[in-house]
Parts: structure tokens; C-alpha cells; sequence
């Protein structure tokens, strides 16, 4: 089927309490293991593109690839650049089929922000494509962050309402002490935030980081309006610690399929997982 729209599947998310989930792409075994894990779950699903990983596969294949995967699929795909950095990154992708896009400005001051994010925005709706936007810090687990900084990287729901109402995005990122990466200890999230940025825009949310994330913590923020959420870190460790175990117990391997196969696999184990705890399963 054709891809599918990014909006409405979140707007359906956070209609009826589920999220739908992100899950990184790599090259073509990532691809495969999430498309259908989707199908066998009847679950809407979105292939997430980071600059890095288009950089690494190469924007033609991963486009073609993640086509392909979209026209064998019976549940919604949807090909979204993950942190996208600039305008330019934006008007690449859309170039090549994707249909939906994240512009990060989350590093500029708060005006800047807006103003980049406003004019990917423009760009996007007039082509019929969907935008999510970030605010505050959403940082990686090495930043150790002290209070202060901890503080200061969070989401302002004041600034959420300014930011959703001037730059027009179709979901938002707000930093609520999520990170990429392994937690060191139990991740603190800033729930109260989030139920205000809900209260103050209604827009659907999207929550980066949720590799590590307790499973009640997950529900929690689902039943906040979190109606998105990003797994990347998980995955990776599935598919590596699963071809270490191949490779510590068989030194004579040498046929890829031999590793990248059970690889897969526990990529699809894992992505299961999440698709249950998230609520979308059955849902396409
Ligand atoms: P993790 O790697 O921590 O799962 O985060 C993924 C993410 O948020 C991608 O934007």
C-alpha cells in the first residue's frame, strides 16, 4: 500500500490511547524486521531516518528500500526523517518519497526555533507533508546533566503554546527528561510537563529515548497525549548482543546470513515488544 499519513495515524493514536512507534532504520535486515513485525501485529509503524543512518545507507537505497517495504506491506508505513538539521536536509527527503519530517531546531535559541521551524513548516504543508517539531533539550544519556541543566533543558509548556500556534507543526518533541541512548539509572521523567503541554496545545506529543523507559512510565505518558514514541538504542542491542552470542560461540563463521538472520530476528523480538506495550497492535 501507499505510505501512510503521519498525522492521522497519530492523531488516531491519541484518540483512542495508544502511540505508534519509531523505530530506527539501519539498512535492509532493520527494514524487513520492522515492516513485518507491523504486519504480523496489525500495527501502524514509523521508519525513522536519521541523518547519520541516510548518510550510511545512502538516501537512494534506503528510499527504494523502505518503497519497496511500504508497496509489500497491508498496514500503514510511514518513512520519517528523524532530527532532521536543516531546510535543506528537509527539502532533500521530501525529494526522495519521504512524507513526513522532524526538523530539530531544538539547539537554536527559542526564536530561531521558531523561525526554522515555521518555514520547513510552510515548505511541508504546501506539499501536502506532515512536521514534527522539537523544544527544550532532548539530549543523550552521556550529558549528565546537573539539576540546573536538567532544569533548564525541559520543555516550557508556556513556550509549547507560542511554538505549536506560530510555527503550525502536526506533532511536538517536548524534552521532558528522556535521552537517547542506555539510562545510567532509572529515567526521571518530567510528567507534569507533559500533562500541561497537552492542556495548553492539544497537540499530539512525541517522546524521544524510549529505549530503557519502565513500562508503567511508557503508559503513563501515553495516557498524557504521548501519541509517538522513538526506539532506537534497544534494537541496536538486540541485533549486536545476538550476533556477539554467534560470534563468541562459533570463531569458523563466515556466511553473513548465518548472523545477520538471528540479527534480525531479535530486532523483530524486540520491536514486538514495544508494539504490544504501546498499544498499537491491531490497530491497521
Ligand atoms: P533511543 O535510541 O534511546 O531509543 O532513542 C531513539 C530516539 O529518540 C530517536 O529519535
Amino acid at each position: 500500500m501507499p505510505f501512510g499519513s503521519f498525522k492521522e495515524a497519530l492523531q488516531d493514536g491519541l484518540q483512542n490511547g495508544y502511540a505508534v512507534g519509531q523505530f530506527n532504520i539501519n539498512n535492509l535486515e532493520w527494514t524487513q524486521a520492522i515492516v513485518e513485525v507491523a504486519n504480523e501485529e496489525r500495527s501502524p509503524v514509523i521508519l525513522g531516518a536519521s541523518e547519520g543512518a541516510i548518510k550510511y545507507m545512502g538516501i537512494e537505497y534506503m528510499s527504494a528500500i523502505v518503497k519497496t517495504a511500504a508497496e509489500m506491506s497491508t498496514v500503514p508505513i510511514i518513512l520519517h526523517l528523524d532530527h532532521g538539521g536543516s531546510y535543506e536536509m528537509v527539502l532533500k527527503c521530501i525529494r526522495y518519497g519521504f512524507t513526513s519530517v522532524m526538523i530539530d531546531g531544538s539547539h537554536h535559541p527559542f526564536e530561531k526555533n521558531i523561525e526554522l521551524t515555521k518555514r520547513v513548516v510552510d515548505a511541508c504543508h504546501s506539499l501536502g507533508i506532515h512536521v514534527e517539531g522539537e523544544l527544550g533539550r532532548i539530549g543523550g544519556v552521556e550529558d549528565d546533566l546537573t539539576v540546573d541543566a536538567r532544569e533548564a533543558s525541559l520543555v516550557r509548556p508556556e513556550e509549547a503554546v507560542r511554538f505549536v500556534r506560530e510555527t503550525g507543526i502536526d506533532a511536538l518533541a517536548p524534552a521532558i527528561g528522556s535521552a537517547h541512548g542506555h539510562y545510567k539509572g532509572k529515567p526521571d521523567l518530567a510528567f507534569d510537563r507533559l500533562a500541561q503541554v497537552r492542556d495548553l496545545t492539544g497537540v499530539p506529543m512525541v517522546l524521544h529515548g524510549g529505549t530503557g523507559i519502565p513500562d508503567d512510565d511508557i503508559r503513563h505518558a501515553i495516557s498524557l497525549g504521548v501519541s509517538k514514541i522513538n526506539v532506537n538504542t534497544e534494537n541496536q542491542s538486540a541485533f549486536t548482543n545476538t550476533v556477539r552470542e554467534i560470534f563468541d560461540r562459533d570463531k569458523e563463521v563466515y556466511d553473513p546470513r548465518k548472523y545477520l538472520g538471528p540479527g534480525r530476528s531479535a530486532i523483530k523480538d524486540a520491536v514486538r515488544a514495544k508494539i504490544r506495550l504501546f498499544g498499537s497492535a491491531g490497530r491497521a
